[in-house]
């Protein structure tokens, strides 16, 4: 395999603070959160930190949700037994612990636009970029669970209007970071300590938000967190490109990654962006063994623990559409393809899983997805994950991938111990990091 002119490969882990990450039951296998690495203390935290520096990874990045599945059956009851990304801790509280252990690696957070107004998402993020010197990055989702709606006691917001919703958001978002100039502050001891000449209410009244001040926070080191977006619908996309510098997307091969990015880059110049600054991270699941054999045995071992059941319960909730009363072994092309929640999901399952043969039942359909949530499955020796990475990446023109670990926090280890050596070596993946801050990170393009 030669090495590319295409500048470098980008990586970030994509975890939560659960149990198990993107593989349902995940942490039934005692590979997962062996002791001493509880999802919710500190130390697995810190661990994953060390070891994604140690791995020069871009960043890692946290999804985030505020309630449980509840659709399947209409409970949380199957989601609370079997884990299912519950308990979902708050990233916000771990990202600051791994910024202690850490000094390069980028720390992101999903923050909704639906449930947080824009002065205390900027007080946030600016405070986290603060203690991170300039490693911070947020998500900026509109959210999907209709329950989290339920728990903020809040009308449930239709699709495109949480978009309209969202748009104003970063407008009061982007009108408050810019609300101080660079250098209003002075810390003079015999002077001010703000010069409030510098700093200017934004008094905004728009139609969802309304905000008199300015930020509360003191320009930080990137100015903003680097901002990422993973909205797939025609107005999560229009969104994301007018706003993200980085999106995020689960895709099935590199044809549909490289019509996802043409359309994208279509999507910014039409809001007047240069499309090259926008970059691209596809979703991935590598699982790497000493040899294909060992990967395959580790892969298997996990995903054979997930009961029809329990897959069941977690397409219900990403696809909002209540698969308790159907027959989990009628063919999965006889469900009707019209589902409330993740656009395109069911859909996009049933292509996932063609070459698993035209008669998939639906219990085998769902126990597919609840695999890896679609993220793109690699498994096989060092070399096969890092070269088929490569080849994905090359075939894509994608900026980098999220890899999400299939057992943690051991696969982050082997990613960084068995499978970025191989890049480096390849000459696609930084030896070291030329800059300080996750912004700089994702435009490094050339070795150190
Ligand atoms: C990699 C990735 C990460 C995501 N992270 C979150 C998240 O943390 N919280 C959330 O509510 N939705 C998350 N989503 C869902 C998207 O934001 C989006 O709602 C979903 O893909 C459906 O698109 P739409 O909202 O444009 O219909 C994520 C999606 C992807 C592909």
């Amino acid at each position: 395999m030669a090495a590319t002119d295409k500048g470098l490969m980008h990586l970030m882990t994509m975890m939560l603070v659960t149990p198990s990450q993107h593989s349902v039951s995940a942490w039934r296998d005692p590979l997962n959160t062996p002791p001493g690495f509880e999802f919710s203390g500190p130390e697995v935290w810190q661990h994953v930190a060390r070891e994604c520096e140690r791995g020069k990874l871009d960043s890692i990045f946290f999804p985030d949700y505020y309630a449980p599945f509840d659709v399947y059956g209409g409970s949380t009851d199957v989601t609370l037994e079997e884990g299912i990304q519950f308990p979902t801790h708050d990233p916000l509280t771990v990202l600051p612990l791994m910024a202690g252990v850490t000094e390069r690696l980028g720390l992101a957070a999903t923050m909704s636009t639906t449930y947080y107004h824009p002065y205390m998402v900027v007080r946030k993020m600016s405070s986290l970029d603060h203690v991170t010197k300039g490693r911070a990055g947020w998500n900026v989702v509109t959210s999907f669970h209709e329950n989290e709606a339920r728990n903020f006691g809040v009308e449930f917001i239709p699709h495109d209007e949480r978009y309209r919703r969202a748009d104003e958001f970063m407008e009061v978002a982007m009108k408050l970071w810019q609300s101080w100039d660079a250098d209003a502050v002075r810390a003079d001891p015999d002077g001010m300590f703000v010069d409030p000449a510098k700093v200017r209410p934004i008094e905004h009244e728009g139609e969802f938000f309304s905000c008199a001040g300015f930020s509360p926070c003191a320009p930080s080191p990137q100015g903003h967190p680097v901002l990422f977006q993973a909205g797939q619908s025609p107005a999560g996309r229009s969104f994301a490109a007018k706003w993200a510098e980085a999106t995020f997307a689960i895709m099935l091969n590199a044809q549909q990654m490289s019509a996802y990015i043409a359309e994208m880059g279509d999507l910014a110049a039409g809001h007047g962006r240069d499309p090259s600054q926008l970059k691209y991270f596809f979703g991935t699941q590598p699982v790497v063994g000493r040899t294909a054999a060992e990967a395959e045995e580790k892969r298997q071992a996990i995903h054979e623990r997930i009961s029809v059941e329990a897959a069941m319960c977690v397409i219900s909730g990403h696809t909002g559409f209540d698969f308790s009363s159907v027959d989990p072994s009628l063919p999965a092309k006889e469900v009707p393809n019209e589902m409330p929640g993740i656009q395109g999901m069911w859909k996009a399952l049933l292509s996932a899983t063609e070459s698993e043969g035209e008669d998939l039942s639906v219990g085998e359909a769902v126990r597919f997805y609840a695999r890896s949530f679609l993220n793109t499955s690699i498994v096989g020796s060092p070399k096969e994950v890092a070269e088929e990475l490569i080849t994905l990446w090359e075939e894509s023109g994608a900026t980098g991938f999220l890899c999400t670990p299939l057992y943690y926090p051991g696969a982050v280890t082997d990613l960084v111990d068995l499978v970025i050596p191989i890049l480096q070596k390849y000459k696609v993946f930084r030896h070291e990091y030329t800059g300080a801050t996750l912004r700089d990170h994702l435009s490094q393009t050339k070795l150190s």
